[in-house]
């Protein structure tokens, strides 16, 4: 398919933008500070903290910060579907007690099998999904303009 051209001007932190890619829906994610500073934290309760494998994202993505998952730290680029069997996670994008887990630092929750991601799409340890969630391929055209694809 070709590629597709988002405009992410008037997203606001905490915020969601949902784009489709090749049939699939492409989540843009502006993050807080607060989210970005949890990461780090969550590193051994994940399956891949440091995004080893080179299937679930570009290698570009990972040179700045492979806990971030990201080409600009506050903006995370993810396809929104479960590694498992593809259902769409729920976004949590808060730290807060969640009713799934208590210690929850935002992220994602798949409701089908209960897997759980972090807020830069890593999938945590004793969950049915294998994987991190995907980072397509993508770059900025300019400061607010990303192209998917
Ligand atoms: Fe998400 Fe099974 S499809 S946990």
């Amino acid at each position: 398919g070709a590629p597709v051209t988002v405009d992410i001007s008037a997203l606001q932190e905490g915020q969601r933008l949902v784009a489709e890619w090749r049939g699939q829906p492409i989540w843009i994610v502006k993050r807080s500070k607060a989210i970005l500073d949890a990461l780090p934290t969550l590193d051994g309760m994940l399956k891949d903290p440091e995004s080893g494998n080179p299937d679930q994202q570009p290698a570009y993505v990972l040179e700045a910060n492979p806990e971030l998952r990201s080409i600009k730290s506050d903006i995370s680029v993810l396809v929104g579907l479960c590694t498992h069997l593809g259902c769409a996670p729920e976004m949590v994008a808060e730290i807060r007690p969640a009713p799934f887990d208590a210690n929850w630092k935002g992220g994602y929750f798949c409701p089908c099998h209960k897997s759980k991601f972090d807020m830069a799409g890593r999938v945590y340890d004793g969950v049915p999904a294998p994987t991190n969630l995907l980072v397509p391929p993508h770059h900025y055209a300019d400061d607010n303009t990303i192209v998917i694809g």
